[in-house]
């Protein structure tokens, strides 16, 4: 943090307006774990790069509340890492790399203003970077582009530039280009401060124009930097200026080549989100959007975690502010009980430690503890019924029975599967006849989870089996009548969510196609909003 002797050219604007909320979208392997932890120690907010990592035998600043998730190497669950950057209040939001979390991943992305897409410059765009590319183009993310391991061979920097902007439907505009690649690789090229840089950071070269570059003779000898000179060339020939606008709007990408392990292009990617990364933008809800600038305070959950730390037996409610100054011990309403609630300990997250947040504006993210009060996508407001939009359920593609071995203890696995519905780690469902307990999930990563869950914290011991069912939709129709027609006819296949709406059940894609031209007023939903 700067001393008060330095002011920050940034102290005069409102606090709202210095807070970068973003994520890092990758596929698993790409190197976000090591991008954290090196724009963390760039920042200045560890002193130790590797503590981010919860991998064994290091120490975990984040989410070692489970074996599971240690012995597999992933990372289950998002949590939130606040930095201070150049009068910058920095909020990264951790997003779990793994395909079968994606539901989290994406209630995750509903509450960043940008996201930085790291690519293996070897590998190119993989699967799960175009999945999470696609959630971000669903409300317009800027997002700059961190192409990572230049240090290592890969492919062409313009063949990479050209697969990205093919597969990704989306402009690049270049920042820093990587003169040579893995044992030739000898710097980079900042076209943002107009230097020449070495691998550890000296300056070779600055420049008002490039081809002011062709008259450094220590340069023009290098067939590495000429090579590397005349691709950038092409790509600027080829690529459109940057547009701070067109960036906002979601629709360019700032790219920078580095590796984050050797910290090449970190502190730069720091810098181009600190200087052109967006403030906190408007939030979608009903009846309007929010605006950053709104007086009153308002927020939302977009993620409920229990044992952060095992020596708290806490659950958190993870709230993204929308608008407004909070300040500790504000009572703040839950628009979808209607209860009010005093935040007596709300919690910044500032690398290792949890920091009582006395003040908070848009963009931040505080962490309210609670027991259960707070679920996934809650609205909380000074009294206005606004309902934030845009994080849905989405239709689970494994339902399950679960079946109890102790039949005593029906009551601790009802409140088990409560509790973890709210924190988003499962739905629950109930069917219509019967009295089945039934569970439904995106991926089967996500069953074991909740398993390992239920019996470690609740001492139930759960198992699950298949019930016959592959689809599940939500039901709506403009028609009543036709609605409760269909329900009765359906009854059998049908049941409710925590929120009694109705959910159609069928066999497989074929059943529920069916049941969809049987039925053409009916409206067979994939995802539903959580309130
Ligand atoms: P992830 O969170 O996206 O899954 O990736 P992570 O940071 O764990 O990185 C995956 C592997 O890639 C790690 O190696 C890491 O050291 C390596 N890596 C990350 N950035 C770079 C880079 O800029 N250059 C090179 N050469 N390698 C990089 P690992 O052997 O799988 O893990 P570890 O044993 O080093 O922890």
């Amino acid at each position: 943090m700067s001393s008060a002797a330095e002011v920050s050219p940034r102290a005069h604007l409102e606090p709202f307006r210095t807070r970068r909320t973003f994520a890092i979208i990758s596929h698993p392997d790409a190197g976000k774990t090591t991008l954290t932890e090196r724009l963390l120690s760039a920042a200045g907010a560890i002193q130790q790069a590797g503590a981010v990592r919860g991998k064994a035998g290091q120490r975990s600043t984040r989410s070692d509340w489970m074996e599971m998730e240690q012995q597999r190497g992933i990372s289950i669950s998002s949590s939130v890492m606040t930095f201070e950057f150049d009068g910058l209040t920095m909020n990264l939001l951790d997003t779990p790399g793994h395909s079968d979390f994606s539901e989290d991943t994406y209630r995750t992305l509903t509450a960043v203003d940008a996201a930085i897409m790291v690519i293996d410059a070897a590998k190119g765009i993989e699967s799960q970077t175009l999945k999470l590319f696609e959630v971000c183009r669903l409300r317009d993310i800027p997002i700059i582009t961190f192409i990572n391991k230049v240090d290592r061979e890969g492919l062409a920097p313009l063949d990479l530039i050209d697969e990205i902007q093919g597969k990704l439907a989306l402009d690049l505009t270049p920042v820093l280009w990587p003169i040579g690649q893995g044992v030739d690789f000898k710097g980079y090229i900042d076209l943002l401060e107009k230097r020449v840089v070495t691998p550890q950071g000296k300056t070779l070269a600055e420049f008002d124009a490039i081809d002011d570059l062709l008259e450094v003779e220590s340069l023009v000898d290098d067939p590495v930097f000429m090579t590397a000179l005349e691709t950038l060339e092409l790509a600027r020939a080829m690529l459109p200026d940057f547009d701070l606008k067109v960036f906002h709007e979601g629709h360019m990408s700032p790219v920078l080549f580095g590796s984050a392990l050797k910290g090449i292009g970190v502190a730069e990617l720091l810098r181009t989100l600190g200087d052109w990364g967006p403030e906190p933008r408007p939030q979608p809800a009903l009846p309007a959007p929010i605006s950053p600038d709104e007086k009153k305070v308002s927020g939302f959950v977009f993620k409920v975690q229990a044992n952060m730390d095992a020596n708290h037996r806490d659950r958190i409610a993870f709230v993204r502010l929308c608008s407004g100054t909070f300040t500790r011990g504000m009572r703040l309403k839950n628009v979808r009980s209607g209860k009010d609630m005093a935040v007596a300990n709300p919690m910044f997250f500032f690398g290792n430690n949890r920091e009582l947040a006395e003040e908070a504006v848009a963009g931040d993210i505080v962490g309210i503890p609670n027991h259960g009060t707070l679920s996934v996508g809650d609205t909380l407001t000074e009294g206005a019924t606004i309902n934030v939009t845009g994080i849905p359920n989405f239709a689970p593609e494994i339902i399950r029975r679960v079946r109890l071995t102790d039949a005593m203890k029906t009551k601790q696995m009802s409140k088990a599967l409560s509790d973890l519905a709210e924190e988003g780690v499962t739905q629950v469902f109930r069917r219509m006849v019967g009295a089945d307990w039934i569970v439904g999930v995106v991926g089967q990563l996500q069953l074991e989870v909740l398993a390992s869950r239920v019996a470690k914290e609740y001492g139930v011991p759960i198992t699950f089996e298949p019930m016959g069912f592959e689809v599940a939709r939500w039901v709506e129709s403009d028609d009543p009548d036709e609605l409760k027609r269909f329900i009765t006819a359906q009854k059998t296949n049908m049941a409710e969510d925590r929120a009694d709406a109705p959910v159609f059940l069928a066999q497989n894609a074929w059943w529920a196609d069916r049941a969809k031209q049987d039925w053409p007023k009916i409206k067979f939903l994939t995802t539903k909003e959580r309130h």
